[in-house]
């Protein structure tokens, strides 16, 4: 009888056990749950107020004094920071391959009264960008805002893509991140304080035609953007300000023969003013134009072929893209 008693109290005391923990689970589960509710109304309220709410009303952060460096800063988009940024008392600090196109700008920026510090970097190189990187870091102290800028394109189908040219649009659009991050983010961490840019495209978000090389190396930067927004903020570092900007076709050159069906090519001058607008918010993620990040999603919840016929049919991105310009042309520039 001892026999049967001592196992039903041991079996009870089991399943009390084993209750409890049920209860304790689901408890904790319902405060998660609450929580999440409560900061979705929350998020989702502030984004949608501060969607409406015109820029002269809404906090602005200033680039006054702030150092920013912009990779590939020679050229179209990035030339254009610059400009703007400079005429907003930053202290801009430009890496690009072209010294040319550097010595102009610097002379442009100059016969307006502003400042602007030039350095040939190729980002590709990493041994180039740590030694660039020391170089700033003597001239200039730690940079503010870093902003991600150079990239190349290709423009072939596949096999008529050159093996050396994939992996220079590798090199530039995808690694050159890895190095120029890890030159400055130690800084960044350790004052708790930074600003970084990604370009991406709109390419990485949705492939595109002769944009085998091009569209996944941009698919990778963003990857690699979110990832570091994941690590950063796990890590406690929200203080440290990621920006990723996903634009459609600009009008740079970069993809020059481009017939764009539906949308006119973005101007330069109009993105760089919007990247600087987020660099300021502080947003997330941007798309250019706007409305486009709550379309491109939208191939997720559709059937693919369906998502073939409104890609060739409606927005004829393949026959937008057919005369892109040959590679040896950017090859040689
Ligand atoms: N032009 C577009 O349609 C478009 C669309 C979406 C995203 N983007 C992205 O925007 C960014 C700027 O594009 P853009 O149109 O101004 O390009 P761009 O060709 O006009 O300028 C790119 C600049 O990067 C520099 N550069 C290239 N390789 C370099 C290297 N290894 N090291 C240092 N500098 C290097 C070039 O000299 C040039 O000054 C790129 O990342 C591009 O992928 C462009």
């Amino acid at each position: 009888m001892d026999n049967y008693w001592e196992a039903f109290k041991k079996v009870s005391f089991r399943f009390y056990r084993l209750l409890t923990r049920l209860v304790l689970h689901i408890i904790d589960r319902l405060i998660e749950l609450t929580i999440l509710t409560a900061l979705s109304v929350y998020y989702v309220a502030e984004t949608v107020i501060l969607t409406f709410t015109p820029s002269f009303l809404r906090k602005l952060n200033s680039v006054r004094d702030k150092v920013v460096l912009i990779t590939g800063g020679a050229g179209g988009v990035g030339q254009e920071l610059a400009i703007r940024l400079a005429r907003s008392n930053a202290k801009v600090v430009v890496w690009d391959m072209n010294e040319k196109a550097m010595e102009n700008l610097k002379e442009k920026i100059e016969s307006e009264g502003h400042k602007l510090f030039i350095y040939k970097v190729d980002v590709s190189d990493k041994e180039d960008v740590y030694k660039a990187a020391d170089s700033v870091k003597a001239d200039l102290g730690p940079i503010d805002i870093l902003i991600n800028n150079a990239g190349i394109v290709c423009g072939q189908n596949l096999l008529d893509l050159p093996d050396y040219m994939i992996e220079k649009t590798y090199k530039v659009n995808v690694l050159s991140h890895y190095w120029t991050v890890k030159a400055f983010l130690p800084d960044m961490m350790r004052h708790k304080k930074g600003h970084i840019v990604t370009m991406g495209s709109l390419t990485g978000m949705l492939g595109t035609y002769k944009c085998t090389d091009y569209s996944a190396s941009k698919h990778a930067t963003i990857g690699f953007h979110e990832s570091l927004w994941v690590e950063l903020k796990t890590h406690g570092f929200d203080d440290i300000k990621m920006t990723l900007i996903c634009p459609y076709l600009i009008n740079t050159g970069m993809f020059d023969g481009c017939k764009p069906k539906n949308i006119n090519m973005l101007e330069p001058k109009d993105v760089a003013k919007r990247i600087i607008l987020a660099i300021r918010r502080e947003e997330v993620f941007v798309t250019i134009p706007g409305f486009l990040r709550f379309v491109l999603p939208l191939k997720n919840f559709i059937p693919a072929k369906l998502c073939w016929a409104v890609m060739y049919r409606v927005i004829k991105g393949p026959q937008s893209m057919m005369g892109m310009r040959n590679f040896k042309e950017v090859d040689a520039a």
